[in-house]
């Protein structure tokens, strides 16, 4: 059985912090073990400036998530990895799916972890180079440290706009943001860009005129086919000084992933599919990229004192770059 979405009740909010967010984000930062407090040389803008005008106190998030019985009888993407990073947003069916990878397929933690520590990275770059509106694709469960929590313990008020096509993550997104007047949380299968930028939850959020920082951690190995066309696609639909970050699961490495395939074929939408370092410089050939351009996740920028033992294994490929 899957645990029904936990109803975090909003802490009360701190002065200059409508929506309580840094105190939302703590937890979750805290079981990752990361330093509490704003990032040293990239802290957003002082406490309390508001980067927007005034949000509705309850954003628009278009349809409600109506789970159906397969996707709570199957394993799903979002939920494995939620299980893997120690989350609290899957069942059973998830917690099996997430052990048969531990126990078959090498450090599938450390890997979701690297991919995890390359979202906070890139957020806060972007953060720092201006961007406060982020259209997140397939963004799995908003908790764990994801981008709203990040853009949270940088002290900026950025909007962040999360889609996913699992309507159960999105019921636990729905649930976790309520009270979250700068994020929202839309369901939406992300391959059909029309849909997504029209979803109340990002068209009523984010405003396409000004630049938008498109996310895509490691959700476009769920695309089959033509995930640079998708992202090209998007891009269209951007200002320039937009920018993009993607991670990409890859068997490069060789060491991680003897049985991923076997064990998420039965994923409730769609096991993921690896590429090569040539096909996702392919995905990101849109963006310049910003150093050190495409490379593992964990080489991008790590943070001084914390670069990648040369005995992790490797799992995405990662860039970031922006729209001329
Ligand atoms: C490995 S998780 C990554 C989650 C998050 N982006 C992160 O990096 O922490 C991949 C996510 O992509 C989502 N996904 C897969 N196919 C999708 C699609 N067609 N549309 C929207 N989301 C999709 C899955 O449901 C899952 O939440």
């Amino acid at each position: 059985m899957l645990e029904p979405p936990r109803r975090h009740r909003p802490a009360p909010p701190a002065p200059g912090n409508p929506g309580g967010l840094a105190e939302r984000a703590a937890t979750p930062r805290a079981v990752l073990g990361l330093p509490p407090g704003s990032v040293p040389g990239q802290a957003g803008p002082p406490a309390g400036e508001v980067l927007h005008p005034a949000l509705p106190s309850s954003p628009t998030r278009g349809r409600e998530p109506s789970p159906s019985p397969e996707e709570f009888e199957r394993p799903s993407s979002a939920r494995v990895y939620d299980y893997l990073l120690g989350g609290a947003a899957h069942g059973a069916v998830d917690r099996r799916a997430g052990d048969e990878l531990t126990r078959t397929s090498g450090d599938v933690v450390t890997l979701a972890r690297e991919n995890r520590a390359f979202l906070r990275r890139a957020v806060r770059f972007l953060l720092a180079a201006g961007i406060d509106q982020f259209l997140d694709l397939g963004s799995g469960v908003p908790t764990m440290g994801n981008v709203h929590e990040v853009v949270a313990r940088s002290r900026s008020t950025a909007r962040v706009a999360y889609t996913d096509v699992d309507s159960i993550a999105a019921l636990h997104g729905q649930a976790l943001l309520a009270a979250v007047p700068t994020a929202s949380y839309s369901t939406v299968d992300v391959t059909d860009v029309a849909a997504v930028l029209a979803a109340p939850g990002v068209a009523g959020l984010l405003d396409l005129g000004r630049p938008v920082g498109l996310l895509a951690f490691s959700m476009l190995q769920h695309v089959p086919d033509d995930a640079a066309g998708l992202v090209e696609r998007y891009l269209a639909r951007l200002v320039p000084g937009s920018a993009l970050a993607v991670s990409h699961f890859t068997t490069d490495d060789g060491r991680a992933t003897r049985h991923v395939e076997r064990i998420t074929a039965s994923y409730a939408h769609g096991a993921p599919r690896a590429r090569s370092r040539d096909q996702v410089a392919r995905i990101v050939a849109g963006v310049d990229l910003v150093e050190p351009g495409l490379t593992w996740a964990g080489q991008w920028r790590p943070e001084a004192g914390r670069p990648p033992a040369d005995t992790d294994p490797r799992g995405h490929w990662a860039a970031v770059g922006f729209l001329r």
